[in-house]
């Protein structure tokens, strides 16, 4: 739709003939370039990715407006044609980028109840969290106290609480297949980031050139392709009188006939759906704990406090459990804080409007793609007192209690929330005490200070650092 003729649209650059305002964007650094026209538009503007219609949305009264007063209208997703090269299509979007609708609601129903059900007459998904913890401190143990980075090991661990969770089974520390599987979910999360897809999903019909979507998507597709051999191989040991797992759960439905395809539980959207929580379940909590270990070094007197109340409440020996954080107002502050200035989904996911909405006294018609600047909110100057620090008195009140201000949005809102909050905090309390307790992590000698920039490729991650683990 040409927006030309639209009045009370939100203002926005001046557009450019078939490639609109994408020239303006450095796709590389969304939230930097956003931050910059928010200067010059305000709080709500336009831009056009070719034909696309977008509107970005920017500090806490205008993001929560959107997700929370007017989360309907704000809850549909764009669609994106270059995914259907990897098997999205009819009743099989997954959940991420799932269309707004019954099959989406009852994907993220049956994946929430599933998720919290988890632990009947098994372990605990806290326990199993608690188990993994205990794997990855006996590895960094077996580092030595030498510099090390932390990136695989770290990710290893978050990845085999997906991996037991979907798949009933989890990874050696050091597996080659492991190994292989975190290569290609990183090329597959550059290989989204760039302006190519962008491209693609703005005038699909490039994608019927010969050749481009295997060179685009070549990352994803050998993503989705190690989906399928865990997939087939948990098949083949599949007894229907046993849930071992999310991905025997899923079978089940799927074997309850014509009503439960028409709510996508078909093999298609399986592996979809597995996908999806593999990828935004992994690196988004990996990557929080290691900018919160990075902190640590930068703030060693923050570490020191962390650890003395760790000391108090559960001492050296006990395993942490979520029962604790009651009592660990500064522990939990700070890794509230980390979450906050690591802002690590800075621009959130795409939303599209549902139906014509109203943001700000602004026209949105329906269609419209909608970029909720989550760093906006987590750096809002209005609302935090000092946005662009690291400060964990953020979450605490006069008298040392834990507080949570409003615009502390890093799971985003609305009826698109994060469906892994409770899973990720908990992973976050679990892992970060128990290396605290375990650990002290300080700056080898030789190494610069760690830079607090981040790469961005959808989420914010720190540039690569290495760190010495020296036991307590
Ligand atoms: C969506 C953040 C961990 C599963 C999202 C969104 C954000 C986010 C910002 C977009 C919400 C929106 O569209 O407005 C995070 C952060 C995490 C984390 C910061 C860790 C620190 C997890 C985990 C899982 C998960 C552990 C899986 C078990 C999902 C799913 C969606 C989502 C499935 C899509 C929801 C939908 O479209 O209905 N997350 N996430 N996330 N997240 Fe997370």
């Amino acid at each position: 739709m040409r927006r030309k003729n639209w009045s009370h649209y939100p203002p926005g650059p001046v557009s450019l003939p078939f490639i609109g305002t994408m020239l303006y964007i450095d796709f590389r650094n969304p939230h930097l370039s956003f931050n910059k026209l928010r200067k010059k538009f305000g709080n709500i503007f336009h831009l056009q990715n070719c034909w696309t219609n977008v509107v970005v949305l920017n500090g806490y009264k205008t993001v929560k407006e959107a997700l929370v007063q007017r989360s309907e209208d704000c809850a549909d997703r764009p669609y994106f044609p270059a995914y259907e090269h990897l098997g999205y299509g009819n009743k099989s979007e997954g959940i991420v980028v799932a269309r707004y609708g019954h099959i989406w609601k009852e994907q993220r129903k049956f994946t929430l109840s599933t998720l919290r059900n988890f632990g009947m007459g098994k372990k605990s998904l806290e326990e199993r969290v608690a188990e993994e913890a205990g794997f990855l401190c006996s590895a960094i143990n077996s580092e030595k106290g030498r510099p090390f980075d932390l990136r695989f090991l770290v990710n290893n661990a978050v990845c085999n609480v997906i991996c037991t969770t979907v798949f009933g089974d989890r990874f050696n520390y050091g597996d080659e297949a492991f190994k292989k599987l975190l290569q290609l979910f990183e090329n597959s999360l550059n290989e989204e980031a760039g302006f190519l897809p962008q491209l693609l999903n703005a005038v699909p019909i490039l994608l019927r050139i010969p050749g481009v979507p295997q060179k685009a998507f070549r990352g994803q597709k050998a993503f989705m392709d190690f989906i399928d051999v865990l997939i087939d191989k948990h098949k083949e040991t599949w007894n229907p009188a046993y849930t071992r797992d999310f991905t025997d759960a899923f079978l089940k439905e799927m074997e309850k006939g014509k009503a439960a395809e028409e709510n996508g539980f078909n093999y298609n959207n399986l592996r979809l759906v597995t996908a999806d929580l593999f990828a935004a379940g992994s690196d988004t909590t990996s990557t929080t704990l290691r900018w919160g270990i990075l902190y640590m070094l930068l703030h060693p007197e923050v570490q020191s406090k962390v650890q003395a109340e760790i000391d108090k409440v559960i001492g050296r020996e006990r395993s942490p459990t979520m029962k604790d954080q009651v009592s660990m107002p500064y522990t939990n502050a700070v890794i509230h804080e980390v979450q906050r200035f690591g802002d690590i989904v800075p621009i959130g996911l795409p939303h599209r409007t549902y139906r014509d909405t109203m943001l700000q006294g602004f026209l949105i018609p329906k269609g419209t793609t909608l970029i909720t600047n989550l760093s906006s909110v987590l750096k809002d100057e209005t609302v935090w007192e000092k946005p662009n620090q690291f400060y964990p008195e953020h979450f605490l009140d006069a008298n040392g209690q834990f507080v949570k201000p409003e615009a502390f949005l890093p799971f985003s809102a609305g009826r698109r929330v994060c469906l892994g909050e409770q899973l990720a905090r908990m992973e976050l309390f679990i892992f970060f005490t128990t290396l605290l307790q375990k650990f002290t992590f300080v700056l080898p000698e030789d190494q610069p200070r760690p830079r607090q920039d981040g790469r961005f490729a959808l989420i914010k991650s720190p540039h690569p650092y290495l760190v010495q683990a020296v036991p307590r």
